[in-house]
Order: structure tokens, then C-alpha cells, then sequence
């Protein structure tokens, strides 16, 4: 087992507001995000965005996904220019591109190679994941929500994909991607992911409970009879 390595949840957001409110309570160790993620938090300056999340999460790794998939050396080129905006910036790589493309790896090779972190993304096996660690990745990402989606089990991916990757004694990380339920977070991590990076609408879900709520209203009125 890689038993040093801590489970720990990510935030998949790109909106500043939400990740103070999760650093402040201590339970995030990164951020990630998409060029979907971003827009849909109305980024309109990606650049000075991520710099300004970067800078808030300090050490911890803010993940910022290459915007094309043109060339080796465009995609490289990008990469190199990304982690200029801060040193805990990682490159997120799609595994493939959206034809297909397989030069993706070898980006994803070069650019470990050359000590840059790289987050291999968008990919929905465990035998993806495996090639990904293979090339040197340090974090895979397997979008476990579309998997179910697709009709197939994440937990059996990433039960074999933990077992892979300690069998090897890979220093990748898996980070469970796309959370659906509030149900997958502990399942997914209790199925061997190192990371589960969760939207903040369900990580809000998870720690509001309504018996909670019901509970801690009559300690309160209970309190103030007492007096
Ligand atoms: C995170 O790294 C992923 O980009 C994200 O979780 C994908 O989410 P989606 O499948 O909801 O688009």
C-alpha cells in the first residue's frame, strides 16, 4: 500500500468565495478546475482568476487545464506558460484528444519529465489511469460520475486502479473528478481514491443535516430556559 498518502477532498470550483469559505474550515488540500468549471463561475479573466486562487490556497495545488489540443509543442508551450502564474499551478492534460489524438501522452511524459505536475484528466477507466501513472503523471483523474453515467461501476475502477498503482508503488495520486451525490464522496474514497474533488454545492450537502439542525435548535431553546 502507499500508506504514507492521506485521503483528502479537493474543491472543483472556480469561484474564489467558495474556496475561502472551505480553507478557512480546514477541510480542502487543493482546487481544481475546467474551462467549463470557469465559465460557469463567470470567469472572464482566467489568467488573474487563477493566480488569485493560487495565491489564497498557497502551497496547496490549484489545477488549471490546458485550452487546446493543437501540437506537442503548442500544448507544451501552454503548459510552460501556465505555470508561470504561480508555483503550485498543475497542468491538467487530457488524456487524449477529442479525435483521438494519443500525442497527448507523450505531453503529458514530457512535461513530468521536466518536473512540471501535470493532472492527466477527462479519463473514464482505470486502464486509462494506469498509463497516465505509467508516464509519469503525479495526479490521475478518473471522472467517476460519468463512469456510472455510462452504465459501469467506478468503485470496481478504482478498487483495480489502487491496486495497480501500490502493486507499483506509483507516486500518482487518483483524484476521484465529477461528483454527482453527495454518497460518492466517502464511496469513492473508501473504493481507494487519494483525492475526491467535490463541486461546493454538495460539499455543503455533506455537512448540512437537517437532524443537525433540529437538534443543535433545541439545545439552544433548552439552553435559554434555564437561565
Ligand atoms: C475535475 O477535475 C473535473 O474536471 C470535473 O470534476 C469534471 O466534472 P464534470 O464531469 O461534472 O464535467
Amino acid at each position: 500500500m502507499g500508506g504514507m498518502i492521506k485521503m483528502t477532498l479537493f474543491l472543483d470550483t472556480g469561484d474564489i468565495k467558495e474556496v475561502k469559505k472551505y480553507l478557512d474550515m480546514g477541510i480542502i488540500e487543493g482546487v481544481t478546475t475546467n474551462p467549463t468549471i470557469l465559465k460557469k463561475s463567470g470567469i472572464k479573466n482566467v489568467e488573474k482568476a487563477c493566480k488569485e486562487i493560487a495565491k489564497l490556497i498557497y502551497p496547496k495545488p490549484l489545477s488549471v487545464e490546458l485550452t487546446q489540443n493543437d501540437s506537442i509543442t503548442a500544448m507544451i508551450n501552454e503548459a510552460k506558460e501556465k505555470v508561470k502564474w504561480a508555483s503550485n499551478i498543475v497542468i491538467k492534460v487530457p488524456f487524449h484528444g477529442p479525435k483521438g489524438e494519443t500525442d497527448n501522452i507523450k505531453v503529458i511524459k514530457k512535461l513530468s519529465d521536466d518536473r512540471i505536475k501535470v493532472n492527466v484528466t477527462a479519463m473514464m477507466s482505470a486502464q486509462q489511469c494506469y498509463l497516465a501513472a505509467l508516464a509519469g503523471a503525479r495526479y490521475v483523474s478518473l471522472f467517476c460520475g460519468r463512469v456510472n453515467n455510462m452504465g459501469y461501476n467506478s468503485v470496481d475502477e478504482l478498487k483495480k486502479l489502487r491496486k495497480l498503482l501500490d502493486m507499483q508503488r506509483s507516486t500518482s495520486e487518483i483524484i476521484c473528478a465529477s461528483t454527482r451525490e453527495v454518497l460518492n464522496i466517502i464511496e469513492w474514497l473508501e473504493a481507494g481514491g487519494h483525492i475526491v474533488t467535490v463541486v461546493p454545492d454538495l460539499l455543503e450537502k455533506m455537512i448540512v443535516h437537517p437532524y443537525t439542525k433540529e437538534t443543535v435548535d433545541m439545545f439552544l431553546k433548552d439552553a435559554k430556559k434555564s437561565k
